[in-house]
C-alpha cells in the first residue's frame, strides 16, 4: 500500500488499511482531534450529577459493574492532574481546595483526552461531575458529543454535609474539611438549577435520599432501555 500523509498536518498515517486522512492519530493534527469522538448511538454518554456527596461516585461504581461503561469523573481526572505535577496542575490545588470550580478548558480537555483514549473500547460513558455549570455542558455538547441521559441524584444539604463529615474521618482530601464543605455546596447551590434548567428532556432525577440499592433500582430503570437500545445499534 503506498505511503499517506494525513491532511492537513502532514504526519505520516500509522494504520493504512483503510487509507483515510484521520488515520495519523496525532494530537498535532487539528482534524483528527476536532474530529466527533464518539457515537452516541452506539455508546451512550451520561452525566452523572449531584451535589456534593450526593452519592455520585458510589452509583457509578455500581454502574460500572453492571454495564462496563468507561467511568470518568472529572474530580478524579483533577486529583490525578494535581500528583502529577504538570503546568497545567499548579493552578489546580488551591482552586479546588477552596471549593471553587476549575477553569472550564481545563476540566473540559482532561475530560476530551480521556474520551478520545477510550473511544475504541468504551461501551459508554459515565461523565461524573460534569457539567457544573452552565457553559461547560454547551461547550462539551459542542466539542466532544450530544449526551444521551443527565441521572442527577437530589438530596438536601443536609444530608449531603452529613455524609461529607462522616467520611471525613477516614479521607485523605484535602476538600473533605468543615469549611471546604460549606464552600463546595455554595459552589453546587449557586450554579445546579442552572445547569439543570438546560435539559429538560434529557433530564432525569433520583432521590438520593434513600438507601444505594433502592437508588441504584432506578438507576437501572433509567439505563436498561438506552443499553440496550445501544446494543441494537452496534
Ligand atoms: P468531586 O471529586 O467530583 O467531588 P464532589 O462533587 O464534591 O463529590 P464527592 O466525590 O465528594 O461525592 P459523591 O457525590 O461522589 O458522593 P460519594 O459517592 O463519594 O470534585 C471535587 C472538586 O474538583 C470540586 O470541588 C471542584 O473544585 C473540582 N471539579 C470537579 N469537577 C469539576 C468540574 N466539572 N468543573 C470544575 N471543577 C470541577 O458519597 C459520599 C459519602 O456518602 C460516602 O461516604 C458514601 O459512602 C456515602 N453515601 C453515598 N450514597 C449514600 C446513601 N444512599 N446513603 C448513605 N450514605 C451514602
Amino acid at each position: 500500500m503506498e505511503e499517506k500523509n494525513c491532511f492537513p498536518c502532514d504526519e505520516p498515517i500509522i494504520d493504512k488499511a483503510p487509507p483515510c486522512p484521520l488515520q495519523c492519530h496525532s494530537p498535532k493534527c487539528k482534524a483528527y482531534m476536532s474530529r466527533a469522538p464518539v457515537d452516541t448511538s452506539k455508546k451512550p454518554i451520561v452525566w452523572i450529577l449531584g451535589g456534593p456527596g450526593s452519592g455520585k461516585g458510589t452509583q457509578c461504581e455500581k454502574i460500572i459493574a453492571k454495564y462496563g461503561f468507561t467511568h470518568l469523573s472529572t474530580g478524579d481526572l483533577l486529583r490525578a492532574e494535581v500528583k502529577s505535577g504538570s503546568d497545567r496542575a499548579k493552578c489546580l490545588t488551591s482552586v479546588m481546595e477552596r471549593g471553587e470550580l476549575v477553569p472550564n478548558d481545563v476540566v473540559l480537555e482532561l475530560l476530551k483526552e480521556a474520551i478520545i483514549a477510550h473511544a475504541e473500547q468504551a461501551k459508554g460513558f459515565l461523565v461524573d461531575g460534569y457539567p457544573r455549570e452552565k457553559s461547560q455542558g454547551i461547550a462539551f455538547e459542542k466539542t466532544i458529543a450530544p449526551v444521551t441521559v443527565i441521572i442527577y441524584f437530589e438530596a438536601s444539604s443536609e444530608t449531603l454535609t452529613k455524609r461529607l463529615l462522616g467520611r471525613a474521618a477516614s479521607s485523605d482530601r484535602a476538600d473533605d474539611n468543615e469549611d471546604t464543605i460549606k464552600l463546595r455546596l455554595k459552589t453546587f447551590l449557586d450554579n445546579n438549577e442552572q445547569v439543570l434548567s438546560q435539559y429538560p428532556d434529557k433530564l432525569r432525577r433520583i432521590n438520593a435520599e434513600t438507601s444505594v440499592d433502592q437508588i441504584f433500582d432506578e438507576v437501572q430503570k433509567i439505563l436498561d432501555p438506552i443499553v440496550a437500545k445501544a446494543a441494537a445499534a452496534n
